[in-house]
């Protein structure tokens, strides 16, 4: 099912060659400029970012948040727009003098308010799209912005804390990876790799559960349980539980409550790709990045009312939760069937015996009720995208180096390579064209790899080729026109296995021939992640994450001796056209 390359009619720019240095590179005729940078004020009296992390907490609360990821635009008129910008981590290593390694209070309190979102009014001027300072709806979202708790699992006793007995507000969202965006406005944040923040010095009872959850009392070296009992897994053992939500944020109203929407289950969701299905239900499509975990489906109960906003307001509150089942056909084919399966109480083994008491606890647990219905373990589901006008939909399956060496993660359909560094994308069509359909059928848009050093399934699937490899896709999206954008986070050593990679990178594919083609490489140690197109698809923003972490010798964008730092790219065309075309 997998096209050879040819020359496609959607594709219209020149491929960039790979590259290792310490710039962005676009095609001839396509012009680059920063939006914004991790630090820069969003409001007058605010500091300015001081390179070598001199600034202080109460600075970054008030400054764009580090790290940005998924983001969607929002076009309000045609000199107004809200971009809504996810800032998922921090580098410890570019954000303190002592880069880590003498943390305190204030310390953490600046990582908490460095992650989150960042909410941009942009103004459309001579310059093109510029980010106003002090515009109306300028606003940071933070590990400590009070929240909402909403949906099925509002208020049951695993979300109950001390600080909240009632299980219906909750401090902040962080680890804010990718996104979604809603048709009544609303925007989409999702919280990925939250198991990290929690820890604990004191011994402390781990649930299978939270074992599953990767909650222990070793966190991921943010140590913020140091200085912050929140995040004690002994002091505080639901806290977590309280972590792994998609939440919905109003824009437009910088005084809103964000809300974390329970109904769509609790993982570490990559990013939400909503569409509005034919019948007129709310579809959203989600991944669990992580080795051996699923992709998930979210068909609402009520309909989309384009009329009517204020009934689309909780929409995503009630609905069925779905996982995904990739049948495999017999002799290494690279497609086959599947099948979406309800994570309902009651249904499929879902019940007290096997530990399941509510609704409420599926959906907490969403990870234990789809190994229990028989969900298919997936190379690290990251971004799903679907096709702007056919019903198809593409999820990056990142990597994962537990493929057939785990016993839960023996060789399957989808996931077809042991030891798996390249990465592969995955399509699927639903049986009678509904995105509420419950079954499917899916193939392998591509396998990444490396055709100059490999020649078995391991050099990619055929529509890659020495001139347009990379590894370990994960941001994409489709334009309007049906142009598939994919961003990688991959491997940068350009050695090995990965010679001649270059920096990670973003290229554009067209679905029906297969066709794929480098449009874009990043600086050094960087991951390309997030995009988001002006609605005229004249005008693209590109994610530059985490340029020269592990003080890998990077100072974009600024150069010279200048701290490198994540930044929002705006890419446009000299002749003023669409971008790709
Ligand atoms: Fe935040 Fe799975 O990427
Ligand atoms: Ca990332
Ligand atoms: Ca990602
Ligand atoms: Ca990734």
């Amino acid at each position: 099912a997998i096209a050879a390359a040819t020359s496609s009619p959607l594709l219209g720019f020149s491929a960039v060659p790979t590259s290792t240095a310490d710039t962005l590179v676009v095609p001839p005729g396509y012009t680059a400029e920063r939006l914004i940078s991790w630090g820069d004020p969003l409001f007058s009296g605010v500091a300015e970012f001081i390179d070598g992390g001199k600034n202080t907490a109460t600075d970054q609360l008030k400054q764009f948040g580090d790290n940005n990821d998924g983001m969607s635009f929002f076009s309000l008129d045609e000199e107004t727009a809200i971009l809504v910008v996810n800032n998922e981590y921090c580098n410890y290593e570019l954000m303190f003098e002592h880069q880590g390694q003498k943390m305190s209070t204030q310390d953490v309190a600046k990582a908490q308010a460095a992650q989150g979102v960042s909410v941009l009014t942009l103004k459309n001027g001579p310059q093109g799209w510029q980010v106003e300072k002090d515009g109306r709806y300028n606003r940071r979202v933070h590990a400590n912005t009070p929240m909402a708790i909403s949906g099925p699992a509002k208020g049951h006793p695993l979300l109950h804390t001390q600080a909240d007995p009632n299980g219906e507000r909750v401090l902040g969202t962080f680890n804010n990876c990718a996104n979604g965006m809603t048709p009544w406005g609303t925007y989409l944040t999702c919280e990925e790799n939250v198991h990290g923040y929690f820890g604990s010095q004191q011994s402390a009872h781990i649930t299978p559960a939270q074992a599953r959850y990767g909650i222990g009392t070793e966190d991921a070296g943010w140590q913020w349980h140091l200085f912050d009992d929140r995040f004690d897994v002994a002091k505080n053992p639901n806290e977590s539980n309280r972590f792994g939500w998609v939440v919905e944020i109003d824009p437009q109203d910088p005084t809103s409550t964000p809300i974390k929407r329970t109904a769509l289950g609790r993982f570490k969701h990559e990013n939400a790709e909503l569409v509005i299905d034919k019948s007129g239900h709310v579809v959203v499509y989600l991944g669990d990045d992580e080795r051996g975990e699923h992709i998930y489906r979210f068909v609402s109960h009520n309909k989309f009312d384009p009329n009517n906003n204020e009934a689309n307001k909780n929409i995503l509150d009630e609905g069925t939760l779905y996982v995904a089942r990739f049948n495999s056909a017999s002799g290494g084919e690279l497609s086959g069937t599947g099948e979406w399966l309800p994570l309902i109480l009651g249904e499929h083994g879902i019940t007290p015996e096997s530990g399941f008491n509510s609704q409420a606890e599926v959906l907490i647990h969403a990870r234990l009720a789809a190994t229990q219905v028989g969900a298919t373990t997936m190379d690290r589901p990251e971004w799903v995208a679907a096709h702007p006008t056919e019903p198809i939909v593409f999820c990056t399956l990142t990597n994962n180096k537990n493929r057939g060496v785990l016993d839960n993660q023996a060789i399957n359909g989808p996931n077809p390579r042991a030891n798996n560094h390249y990465g592969q994308i995955i399509r699927w069509q639903p049986s009678h064209g509904h995105h509420t359909d419950d079954t499917f059928n899916w193939d392998l848009f591509l396998l990444a790899g490396n055709p100059t050093v490999h020649q078995d399934i391991y050099a990619g699937s055929e529509n890659i080729n020495a001139d347009n490899m990379f590894n370990s896709p994960d941001g994409i999206g489709f334009d309007n026109a049906g142009r598939l954008w994919i961003q990688t986070d991959g491997k940068y050593s350009n050695q090995g296995d990965f010679a001649g990679q270059g920096n990670n990178q973003m290229l554009c594919a067209d679905p029906t021939t297969g066709e794929v083609r480098r449009f874009l490489t990043g600086p050094i140690a960087c991951e390309i992640t997030g995009l988001a197109f002006t609605p005229d698809n004249k005008t693209l923003f590109v994610g530059v994450q985490h340029p020269g972490e592990d003080l890998a010798g990077s100072h974009f964008p600024f150069g010279g001796n200048h701290t490198p730092r994540s930044s929002v790219m705006m890419i446009t065309k000299e002749d003023g056209g669409i971008i790709g075309s």
